[in-house]
């Protein structure tokens, strides 16, 4: 037998999670190396002798980034190493601990990831505005634009319109901030860079060019002016925009007295690694700035042991808070909550609806009717617009059905296309390209947000209500080709959104693996205004996500360092938490969300930066695995000048169930959880039930919590409520908890009955005591092996497996195992009675190959790592949260072994064997597994016989 060392295009098998997506497996340029501080006594030192050993250990390998700094993050990154040999470096006294270098997709509004990429105008031409020359402003003054719209109304929603007219706007506080870069030259942004300036410093770390999978190329100079690079100054004009007299909508940031310093980890396209956003965390640090603000993350479910861990801890020991989005997953269902908010360390933040839609504008008709439109900056008044509308409505809309609606008319430029949302056109970029019509008008549902697109789009999807449809095509249907539109009116005017104040549907679910309570505080994130690239001389749009809700909260972070410099980042977390307000759901105004969504609610900065009277703290709680009541102690502090007297209460929330993710009872969309927010609450009880506490004086009291009952543990679901004190001078605290009511060690990660939408194979049925999941079939005919079946591995021929994750798992493999092994897996997939002439494999030393957590193996086809530090497998890892419908198609009959080595399997009979790590268990013993073993696997190759 040869076996042959791996090469990457050996990997031919695929692995698909149907109920997630291909984001979730995270892409990785080399491995972040930390190193031992211990390791020399000048430390300059342990980077040339980790060189000269690792030298020796691998053929080739680039320094990618030498973190230096020991302050922070001591170690390096480096990539072009054999993976194989990247374990062998884990045994240098120099080294301490190794990491994936990941790479992490740029941030996107949201609305644009979810899409179909031909509805998304910016995802359809990423290289269109490229070339454009950057304006010069003075050239092309931006819009100022003048009406009723409360375009700050997002301040005013958490009180930091008030902290304006008491002059605490953000003075002497330094924001640093993780983006796209920042178009400095908006007026509204200062017009300028450096000291002296409102972007006072930061530093470009990448360049324009960098796409995440080549080398950063670093300048001192944050700019970015390409307009798919406007994330970062959407988000620095939230925190510090100050529209100036004459410019724009009269718009202004959370924190426009604060000193801004951007941090430019994205280039104009593509994605991040990990090294780079540690060398901008640094970076930020060493600038001294007071909060960071990182409007990006990345799936990963599992706190402990994460690579950011160290710079976060160092980070904070320096006094340096950190503000990181939750992530916009929220279709995901609960322990979503992305990386790197997951860490102890960091606020991570959920978004809500804005009270209004900001930039409406009203077109007149020729029958002289208002016609209201959503657009940023209302649309070139040039002449009259024609309206042409598809006739008759086609049961399938197509690109010459669009065609044909504009044809007879001359004047291009002047045409808007109207088609209903019930048509479900598409194709609009092909559309405008080859007709040159350029507005699109399209009704939005009846309880759905507008979503306008940012400039720079080819062609604008322009959101009308449906009663405005409706008007246009009566219109149309009146006359024909004499209706047209006229754009004279330049007011804007603004309208109520209907989420307004609800948690947005996008914002994601925690809490961590751990469950620790992540996102732990919410901010204002659907459909805000804010600045972006002056280049095409728009200069500003209305983007969603929690991208938007996190800068906000850095900026009321600074409100209150600013007023209170003493308190340190857990404090201030402390105070933003405990003052909040818990929200209700949209659809049920008596139903508080779950804490695992909201965290302790929507931020409150007028309280939080005046509340000195008391202090509460802890400001989560989080009761874990919690079948049975659980007591937590709650300290309060009096700091007022009198005695006062509390009261401690309890507030129930909503209870979700997180696997409803592909259940059939999700009918909707088996792409999608199913919202599925219920009334069970938990009871909680104080001792004592009331507190009197002297002026200056402290008391704890302590809190019981009883899980609600009733709840189905095979949907693992999660509670959740408030603990409220509320003081004698009528003021209230909240301390939110969550918790599950079983234990998830006990709780199954494979789930061994099929409740999903999805069912590829049902013929035969499994014998008799033999779950349904998971199972092998044949990758071409589809049918179930039940006992024992034979692949040819040619032509297709191969194994296919499914198997349905209902609990994320840390750690997973799937090996190819003796068809006699002795292993007594939890859920046998086969009839232990059955006998069959087993034929054993020849030329194949079973003790020499790899012996796993107790089990010897030819070899294995997968891991599956979802949880950090697990070990290494050089052929086929993936890193997935792992949780959803999990599919694997053996067809090539190669398998790996730990060392690196691959090769195909001779003929003869074996089992795949797939384990999963318990909740919380330990990672090398075989007893901390659930597994499943696989009916017979005979392999004879097609020729071979
Ligand atoms: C932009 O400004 C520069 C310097 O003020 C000038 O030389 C240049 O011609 C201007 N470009 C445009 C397109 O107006
Ligand atoms: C706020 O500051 C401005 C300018 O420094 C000053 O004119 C004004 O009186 C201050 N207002 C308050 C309420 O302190
Ligand atoms: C459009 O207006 C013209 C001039 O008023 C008229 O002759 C024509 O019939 C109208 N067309 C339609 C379709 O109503
Ligand atoms: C599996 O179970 C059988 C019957 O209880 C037992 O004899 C055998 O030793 C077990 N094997 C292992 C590997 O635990
Ligand atoms: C890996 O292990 C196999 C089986 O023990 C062995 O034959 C092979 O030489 C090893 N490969 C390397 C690169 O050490």
């Amino acid at each position: 037998m040869r076996l042959t060392k791996t090469t990457k295009s050996a990997v031919v098998i695929a692995a698909t999670c149907i109920a997630g997506s291909s984001a979730e497996a995270a892409q990785t340029v080399g491995f972040i190396i930390e190193l031992e501080t211990t390791a020399a006594s000048v430390m300059s030192e342990v980077h040339s002798s980790f060189h000269r050993r690792a030298a020796s250990l691998l053929n080739t390998y680039t320094v990618r980034h030498e973190f230096t700094n020991t302050d922070y993050f001591f170690g390096l990154s480096i990539e072009g190493a054999e993976e194989a040999d990247i374990s062998a470096l884990q045994e240098l006294p120099e080294v301490k601990r190794i990491w994936p270098n990941r790479v992490h997709d740029r941030p996107m509004q949201y609305g644009m990831e979810a899409t179909n990429s031909s509805s998304s105008p910016l995802l359809e031409n990423p290289t269109r505005s490229r070339f454009l020359q950057p304006r010069n402003s003075t050239t092309t003054p931006l819009p100022h634009i003048s009406g009723t719209s409360d375009v700050n109304s997002s301040l005013k929603m958490v009180g930091v319109d008030e902290l304006h007219k008491l002059n605490i706007t953000g003075k002497g506080v330094k924001i640093g901030i993780l983006d796209t870069g920042i178009d400095y030259t908006h007026p509204a942004l200062g017009s300028g860079f450096g000291p002296g300036f409102k972007v006072a410093g930061g530093a470009d770390l990448v360049g324009d060019d960098y796409t995440g999978m080549n080398m950063p190329v670093p300048d001192p100079d944050p700019l970015a002016k390409c307009l798919e690079g406007g994330h970062g100054t959407h988000v620095a004009g939230i925190i510090g925009a100050e529209d100036p007299e004459g410019v724009g909508f009269g718009l202004i940031g959370v924190a426009p007295g604060a000193g801004l310093y951007m941090y430019r980890v994205f280039g104009c396209f593509g994605s991040v690694t990990d090294d780079v956003i540690m060398a901008a965390l640094q970076r930020a640090g060493e600038d001294g700035v007071d909060v960071i603000s990182m409007s990006l993350g990345y799936d990963s479910i599992w706190e402990a042991g994460s690579l950011y861990e160290p710079i976060f801890n160092a980070l904070a020991a320096k006094g340096v808070g950190a503000v990181v989005a939750a992530g916009n997953s929220g279709g995901r269902g609960p322990y979503f909550a992305s990386e790197p908010s997951l860490n102890p360390s960091v606020i991570s933040v959920g978004s809500a609806g804005n009270i209004n839609f900001a930039t409406l504008y009203n077109a007149v008709d020729s029958q002289g009717k208002e016609v209201e439109y959503a657009s940023i900056i209302p649309l070139e008044d040039s002449g009259v617009h024609h309206v042409a509308t598809i006739t008759p409505e086609p049961s399938w809309c197509t690109l010459n059905d669009m065609k044909q609606a504009v044809e007879p008319f001359t004047d291009k430029k002047n045409v808007i296309l109207l088609v209903p949302n019930r048509l479900g056109c598409y194709a609009f970029a092909q559309f405008s390209k080859e007709t040159g019509v350029t507005q699109i008008w399209q009704d939005t549902p009846d309880g759905v947000d507008f979503r306008v697109e940012p400039p720079g789009a080819a062609y604008t999807l322009t959101p009308i209500s449906s009663k405005t449809l409706d008007m246009m095509m009566e219109g149309v249907a009146q006359d024909g080709r004499n209706y047209t539109l006229s754009f004279k009116d330049r007011a804007v005017h603004d309208a109520e959104q209907p989420t307004k104040g609800t948690m947005s549907s996008f914002s994601s679910f925690g809490p961590t693996m751990e469950m620790s309570l992540k996102p732990q505080l919410t901010g204002i994130g659907g459909n805000i205004l804010s600045t972006w690239p002056t280049t095409d001389g728009t200069g500003y749009a209305i983007i969603s996500g929690t991208s938007m809700s996190t800068p906000m909260m850095a900026g009321i972070y600074a409100l209150v360092k600013e007023t209170n410099p003493h308190l340190s980042p857990r404090e201030i977390k402390e105070r933003l938490q405990t003052t909040s307000r818990p929200l209700s759901e949209l659809a049920d105004q008596s139903l508080l969300s779950t804490p695992a969504q909201q965290g302790a609610g929507l931020v409150d900065a007028l309280r939080a930066v005046q509340s000195i009277g008391t202090s509460v703290s802890p400001s989560e709680l989080s009761l874990r695995d919690s079948a049975t009541a659980s007591t937590r102690k709650i300290t309060i502090e009096n700091h007022s000048a009198n005695t006062q007297t509390y009261v401690i209460g309890h507030k129930g929330a909503a209870a979700v169930d997180a696997v409803p993710q592909f259940h059939v009872e999700n009918k909707n969309n088996i792409w999608r959880w199913v919202a599925n927010a219920a009334g069970a609450y938990a009871s909680s009880e104080a001792l004592p039930k009331s507190v009197e506490i002297a002026a200056g004086a402290k008391a704890t009291v302590e809190v019981t919590i009883t899980p609600p009952k009733g709840l189905e543990i095979s949907k693992m679901p999660l509670y959740g409520g408030y603990v409220t004190i509320k003081s004698s001078q009528g003021q209230e605290w909240s301390v939110p908890y969550i918790g599950v009511p079983y234990s998830r060690a006990e709780q199954d990660t494979l789930a061994t009955t099929d409740e999903t939408l999805f069912k590829p194979v049902d013929q035969p049925e499994p014998p008799a005591g033999v779950p349904v999941l998971p199972y092998l079939f044949n990758s071409n005919s589809r049918k179930r092996n039940i006992g024992i079946d034979t692949y040819t591995f040619g032509g297709g021929d191969g194994v296919a497996m499914r198997a349905v994750i209902v609990q994320p798992s840390a750690y997973m493999r799937i090996d190819v195992v003796a068809a006699n092994v002795d292993f007594n897996a939890t859920h046998p997939g086969f009839d232990k009675e059955e006998v069959h002439d087993l034929r054993q494999p020849k030329g194949l030393d079973l003790e020499t190959l790899d012996n796993e957590i107790g089990v010897r193996s030819y070899g294995a086809l997968q891991t599956i790592v979802g949880g950090h530090n697990m070990p290494k497998f050089p052929y086929n890892e993936w890193y997935w949260r792992g949780y959803g419908d999990y599919g694997l198609w053996w067809t090539d009959g190669v398998v790996g072994l730990m060392n690196g080595t691959t090769y195909a399997v001779p003929d003869g009979d074996y089992r795949i064997l797939i384990r999963a790590l318990r909740f919380g268990q330990d990672v090398n013993k075989a007893e901390s597994y659930e597994s499943w073993l696989s009916p017979v696997v005979r392999v004879e190759k097609a020729g071979s016989v």
